[in-house]
């Protein structure tokens, strides 16, 4: 009978899908983490209520110290959070309704759970925005240091990972602070923006009570309040922004993390990593595998995929806030605590790897490095067209390949016989040190120039 048969469904609905219901709505697993913004934010309202003689005095400071209490509770872990509760504003409230009784609910007096978390999760991503810079900033004095260190270790640089012209450890470490300054950049810009005030913008429209939003923006560190309530609750630009910013800080450390591993690997053995971020295998007690840096280039996947996860989010969401947002959190927690450690982990493989100058300035020499230094000289000093020079050198790398030995071994009567002009002098550009350091440009290799980059650095990163 239909009847039945929907009386046995209705009987199951009414209890699966309250259940389930239940589940999916709530966000306190997650959102907990915003504890700490949450009461910061109350308490300024709150202060602000009564400034503005929308709460008692009385009323103001039994809120203040249940708050309080309330945050006491949370850190130390005697607080019990509730699904039925929801999220971490409701959860506070219902406490501090258990602890000071019907004054509670004078808090949320114009103000609504949609200003609240668009302010909690503006806090939370500040902070996070503060901690990654300081981690940047580590990571930059490491690489900083080591640059330092070796500004005139000779090594292979690289194009399509064939040896190309020799460069300067150092000079190859700095082009790594390059990016990292540029992301701190990004990071700033975004706290700028970011740094503005959603507190009193309410549901979506503001409210009829005489509030000071200035008064609440400025107890809580903002520049000013937010210009328009249907933006303030509904955006989330300051979050994809951070995650932009995180995903191509994560890009760049992914490409340090393979450098470290190529450098680490035994045919290259470049680098020795310290064990401290190494790890032994189970099977081959040789074995020191470079995961730290193998998974350091791997977060950025978890980072990119956040960035992805909240611009999908937001897409085609209508004005003003929908619950949809509430899924904004957990990729941003997730790419916060990602990127954070990546970088302290990059700082401590920057900070202890030992380089191997006498491997480097040998790999260095090899596939005639210094080819294009060889035909500069033909130009400088016999006045050959520069086409013409790059002739003539490909035929001396022809013999030097043949005899199997490098440029700066090839007797001189070789290099005459493809060019009579020749002299003796030729033979002071062919070594990778004398190449390293005659490239003196602005920007370029030269152990004077990266002795000079790094003091800037200083000035420009670390001031
Ligand atoms: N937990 C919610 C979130 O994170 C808080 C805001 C709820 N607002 C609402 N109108 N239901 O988005």
């Amino acid at each position: 009978m239909p009847n039945d048969t929907n009386k046995l469904w209705g009987g199951r609905f009414a209890a699966g899908p309250a259940a389930i219901m239940r589940r999916i709505n709530a966000s306190i697993d997650f959102d907990k983490r915003l504890y700490a913004e949450d009461i910061a934010g109350s308490k300024a309202h709150c202060a602000m209520l009564v400034a503005q003689g929308i709460v008692s005095p009385e009323d103001g400071t039994a809120i203040a110290q249940g708050l309080d209490r309330i945050k006491d509770e949370i850190d130390s872990g005697a607080f019990v959070f509730s699904e039925a509760n929801e999220d971490i504003h409701l959860n506070i409230e219902a406490r501090l309704a258990e602890l000071i009784g019907p004054a509670a609910g004078r808090l949320h007096t114009a103000r609504s759970r949609n200003d609240q978390v668009a302010l909690d999760f503006r806090l939370w991503v500040r902070d996070a925005i503060d901690r990654c810079g300081d981690g940047l900033r580590e990571l930059h004095a490491a690489l900083i240091d080591q640059a330092e260190a070796n500004a005139d270790t000779v090594m292979p640089g690289f194009t399509h990972l064939q040896i190309a012209q020799p460069v300067t450890f150092g000079h190859h470490l700095l082009a790594y602070v390059e990016m990292l300054g540029r992301d701190r950049g990004r990071f700033a810009d975004c706290r700028r923006r970011l740094n503005e005030s959603p507190l009193g913008s309410a549901a979506l429209a503001g409210t009829a009570f005489p509030i000071d939003r200035h008064m609440t923006a400025a107890a809580l560190g903002f520049d000013r309040p937010t210009a328009n309530s249907l933006d303030a609750v509904s955006d989330r630009d300051f979050a994809i922004e951070f995650l932009a910013a995180a995903s191509l800080t994560g890009v760049h450390l992914s490409r340090l993390a393979e450098e470290i591993v190529v450098w680490a690997s035994d045919p290259f053995s470049f680098i020795r990593l310290s064990d401290a971020f190494t790890t032994g295998s189970s099977i081959m007690p040789q074995k020191r595998n470079p995961d730290a840096a193998e998974l350091v280039r791997a977060k950025t996947g978890r980072l990119n995929g956040s960035l992805l996860a909240l611009l999908t989010v937001m897409k085609g969401l209508p004005l003003a806030y929908q619950k949809d947002m509430q899924e904004d959190k957990l990729p941003v927690f997730e790419a916060a605590d990602a990127l954070q450690l990546c970088l302290a982990a990059a700082t401590g493989m920057v900070r202890d790897m030992q380089p191997n100058r006498d491997r480097m300035r040998e790999v260095a020499a090899r596939g005639f490095s210094t080819a294009t230094d060889l035909a500069d000289w033909l130009v400088r000093e016999l006045n050959v067209p520069f086409r013409r020079a790059h002739h003539i050198t490909g035929e001396i790398v022809r013999r030097a390949e043949t005899k199997g030995c490098m440029l700066a071994d090839l007797p001189l009567a070789d290099l005459q016989a493809v060019e009579p002009a020749i002299t003796e002098g030729i033979f002071a550009v062919l070594d990778a040190d004398s190449s390293a350091a005659s490239r003196t440009s602005f920007g370029g290799t030269a152990p004077s120039r990266v002795r000079e980059a790094v003091a800037a650095a200083r000035q420009r990163f670390l001031a």
